[in-house]
């Protein structure tokens, strides 16, 4: 592994390998989990050897994994939080970090992320925002997430370093151009919806492969997108699917295996936000480069930014 890199997958051994500290490289997601529910299903994980656990305030669960994670050794997992796009100013953002971590019962998130970009507030005055939260150590790393190659560029000229970037991939879809994107400036990729909602376990093709491991579809899912190199983020409740899906270190899929993946996730489509979301965007994937954050003069530190 490249000692120079914050964070990098070792796929060989399906870890994450993170400031020097490994944990396994699948992650927990716990979009539509509440209450009970939710802090089970972060119990299980947790006791299955699940370090990386996503969240965001969308989800309405912070009680949840909070009560899961209390009495844990804190520095022992990697806590993911996002933020939705209506709090990226300065005052909202601060207002959303402060709620996250009274309601989570934590000093300090692991990853901070924008859940959704949001063009109409300078990003500059966003990640500032941010960059602030890492120097008071409130987060360790900061991230992105439904981002495309134009607005990480953009993002990327505001001189904040960004870790992670979050996105749907799944063997239906996935960005090709943004993850090669990503490799080449060493931002980590976190993978959502990696089982496409678990329409995969149905796969024919991945049923195949499979049965040669002795894995299910969803396994050979995983393991796909950690070849990647990247971290996928199964959601569950079902502690026989939350353990599985941490159970892929003990195979490889082949190139060719690998390229007939890639081949269909490469040509597959993204989902799309309909209208009726009300993000003021309705397709932020079609911006062009101009349109991700349109320029602006905000000062950082004193020092304009543009
Ligand atoms: N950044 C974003 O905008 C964004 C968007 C969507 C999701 N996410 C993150 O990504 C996470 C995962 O996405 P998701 O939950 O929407 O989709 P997903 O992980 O692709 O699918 C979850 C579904 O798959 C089933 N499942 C899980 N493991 C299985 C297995 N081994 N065999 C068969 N079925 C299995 C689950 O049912 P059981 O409960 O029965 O196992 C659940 O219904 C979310 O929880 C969230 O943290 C982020």
């Amino acid at each position: 592994m490249d000692r120079s890199k914050s964070i990098e997958v070792d796929a060989a051994r399906a870890i994450c390998r993170i400031d020097g500290v490994d944990y396994p490289a699948v992650g927990l997601g716990t979009y539509r989990l509440t209450g009970p529910v939710c802090k089970e299903a972060v119990r299980s994980a947790m006791e299955a050897g699940y370090r990386i656990v996503d969240t965001a305030t969308y989800y309405g669960n912070f009680e949840g994994v909070g009560e899961a994670l209390r009495g844990e050794d804190r520095g022992l997992f990697y806590i993911i939080s996002k933020v939705w796009p209506d709090k990226h100013s300065p005052v909202e953002l601060r207002k959303d970090l402060e709620l996250t971590l009274k309601q989570l019962q934590l000093d300090y998130l692991d990853a901070y992320l924008l859940h959704w970009p949001n063009s109409t507030i300078p990003i500059e005055s966003t990640l500032a925002t941010m960059e602030e939260f890492r120097r008071e150590k409130k987060i360790r790393h900061i991230g992105l997430s439904n981002v495309t190659v134009n607005h990480l560029k953009r993002a990327l000229e505001v001189g904040v370093p960004i870790s992670w970037v979050q996105v749907e991939m799944h063997p239906y879809f996935c960005d090709a151009r943004l993850l090669q994107f990503c490799r080449e400036k060493f931002i980590a990729v976190q993978a959502w919806r990696p089982l496409d909602l678990g329409r995969i376990l149905e796969d024919e093709m991945l049923g195949e492969m499979g049965a040669k491991y002795g894995k299910t579809a969803c396994q050979i899912a995983l393991r796909w997108i950690v070849q990647h190199g990247c971290v996928p983020l199964p959601g569950s409740q079902n502690k026989k699917h939350i353990r599985e899906n941490l159970e892929i270190a003990d195979f490889a899929l082949s190139g060719i295996e690998m390229e007939a993946i890639d081949h269909r996730a490469f040509a597959g489509s993204r989902f799309r936000l309909g209208k009726e979301r009300g993000f003021g965007f309705t397709d932020e994937f079609d911006f062009s480069y101009e349109q991700c954050w349109p320029h602006s003069s905000y000062q950082i530190g004193g020092r304009t930014s543009i």
